[in-house]
């Protein structure tokens, strides 16, 4: 930040610092939070869909040549992989503004609930049989994003890099596979991601 404050260049980092500057708007920690937040938050959980899911497509082979035979289903398989184990377990915290019951517990207002994405999205209520993997269901919603005024950023983003990564590597690599045991892929697990620690394929 100290570097583009004194050479501002044609960046995102400059351009949130001159937003700072000419309206007070970003305090320094904000936009060290904010630009935090773009490079992990974005990077992180992007690299996680890939992996993860190129890992459940393996696990499914009857989905992956699915998807194989037909590139056209690529933007559909990737909303039901975001759907199916998507990076994010849980969505930032919300805080009650007033007294109230929610699915019958009691809340006090500034109560914290951490919205449960996955649990969301394997709801029976809203999809037909949620425990499975269809890379050709019609799916109006779902929140691997999040929802509402903190919802995802980037998602545009990840929609578009999800899809360029699996149509190349379909491509490119139609005969990907595990190249270590099934049981002994690794995963980094938090409490707001899962990610695999690596994927080794060989193709
Ligand atoms: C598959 C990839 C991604 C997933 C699953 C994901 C998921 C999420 C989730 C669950 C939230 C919290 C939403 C809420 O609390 O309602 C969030 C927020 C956010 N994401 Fe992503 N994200 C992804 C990619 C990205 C990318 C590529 C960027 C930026 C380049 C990004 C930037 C952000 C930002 C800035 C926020 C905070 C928004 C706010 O609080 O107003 N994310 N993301």
């Amino acid at each position: 930040m100290a570097d583009k404050r004194k050479h501002p260049a044609d960046d995102l980092i400059s351009q949130l610092i001159a937003i700072e500057e000419e309206g007070d708007r970003l305090s320094e920690a904000e936009l060290i939070s904010m630009i935090t937040l773009l490079i992990f938050a974005g990077h992180e959980t992007t690299s996680n869909l890939i992996a993860r899911g190129t890992l459940m497509l393996l696990d499914h082979p009857e989905q992956w040549e699915k998807l194989k035979a037909d590139l056209s289903l690529v933007p559909s398989a990737l909303e039901e992989l975001l759907r199916f184990n998507g990076p994010a377990t849980i969505a930032g915290p919300r805080f009650a503004i007033k007294d109230i019951e929610l699915a019958g517990q009691q809340l006090k207002k500034g109560d914290i609930v951490f919205p449960v994405l996955k649990s969301a999205n394997r709801d029976e209520r809203q999809f037909t049989e949620p425990e499975k993997l269809d890379i050709t269901r019609k799916i109006n919603r779902h929140l691997a994003f999040g929802h509402g005024i903190h919802m995802c950023l980037g998602a545009p983003l990840a929609r578009v890099e999800g899809e360029v990564a699996f149509a190349t590597l379909l491509r490119r690599m139609p005969n990907l596979r595990l190249s270590v045991p099934r049981e002994s892929v690794a995963w980094n697990f938090t409490l707001s991601s899962q990610g695999l620690a690596d994927l080794p394929v060989a193709f």
